[in-house]
């Protein structure tokens, strides 16, 4: 369908912001989903420094747009400029999701259903395991949240390029959760081998492997992997970066981050419309049109 046969004065307009955007799937998994369904929505993406950050929730107000993803970097930053944020959003400190209900601004966390569906199948696995987290943004606190409260985890390696970021999400969930097994370490340390080594589950939350940089990972040890461990990256494209190449050869269970990307949209999707996204067919029609431009 054309869009001038898309859109009228009844269009509800929902989008992502974040800085840069121009990586994101979400216009088209959200357009896509619009159109399957007939739904009168349509999903733009806004590029938004931090720097004009609460300038442009003020417009989002002011031109009643209905809902928005929030992305890199503002998942922090952004609570503070919330009316409203669930206990999970306020809990992980990351919203991802916002509704804008009559000019009140609502913040969410969808990315946490997105993990945990990910992870559920091997919660036998995970659960009271030791597990290496690498990254310490947004996404990282999300993951941490759903280790401690779904998996019961026994200890989190954190690992990342700022130590002061690190230090700040282990004194954070300390706090917060009461969870005092977290121990941080430096990126590319040549120590961090062993201490994936002796992970059950190892979990990329860093943009490292992105596209275009494609050749980059956040370890390049392939002895820090075995056969008896789960190795999830977030990044979704490509799907098959070179961090879950290198786990796979040595034959551990790898996990992408498509499906945790579908799952996370579908719940945004849900709190805006008030439908349920067809979750597996969205979920194939991009797998298809990711594994082709990885071609
Ligand atoms: N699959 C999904 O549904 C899904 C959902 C959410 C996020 N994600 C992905 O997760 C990633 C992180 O998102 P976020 O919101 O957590 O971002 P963020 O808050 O900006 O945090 C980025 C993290 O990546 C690290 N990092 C970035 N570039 C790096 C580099 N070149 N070398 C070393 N470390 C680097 C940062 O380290 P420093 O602290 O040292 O800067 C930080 O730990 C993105 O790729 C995003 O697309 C995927």
């Amino acid at each position: 369908m054309k869009i001038s046969e898309m859109v009228d004065h009844n269009t509800k307009i929902v989008g992502i912001i974040g800085h840069p955007i121009k990586h994101s799937f979400s216009p088209m998994m959200h357009n896509l989903t619009f159109q399957n369904q007939k739904l009168n929505f349509i999903y733009l993406p806004f590029d938004v420094p931090t720097s004009h950050l609460n300038e442009a929730l003020k417009c989002m107000r002011v031109l009643g747009i209905k809902g928005f993803n929030v992305t890199l970097p503002h998942k922090e930053k952004i609570i503070q400029y919330m009316d409203h944020v669930s206990e999970e959003a306020s809990t992980v400190g990351a919203v991802n999701t916002v509704v804008n209900e009559g000019n009140q601004l609502f913040g969410y966390n969808t990315d946490i259903n997105g993990i945990v569906e990910t992870l559920n199948p091997y919660l036998d696995r995970i659960t009271k395991s030791t597990v290496s987290v690498i990254g310490a943004g947004g996404a990282a606190r999300s993951v941490i949240y759903a280790l401690i409260r779904n998996f019961k985890v026994e200890k989190i390696n954190l690992i990342n390029r700022t130590l002061e970021r690190s230090d700040s999400i282990k004194d954070y969930f300390k706090a917060k959760m009461h969870f005092d097994e977290i121990s941080n370490y430096e990126l590319m340390a040549k120590e961090n081998v062993e201490i994936f080594q002796s992970s059950n589950l190892i979990i990329n939350t860093t943009s490292i492997g992105m596209l275009p940089n494609v050749d980059d990972t956040p370890t390049d040890f392939d002895a820090a992997f075995n056969n008896s461990q789960i190795v999830f990256d977030l990044v979704y494209n490509p799907i098959k970066t070179k961090f879950l190449k290198l786990a796979e050869n040595k034959g551990a269970t790898v996990l992408d981050g498509l499906k945790m990307f579908v799952v996370q949209g579908a719940k945004s999707f849900e709190l805006w419309t008030g439908e349920i996204m067809n979750v597996e067919s969205i979920y194939n029609e991009l797998k298809t049109k990711l594994s082709q431009a990885a071609e």
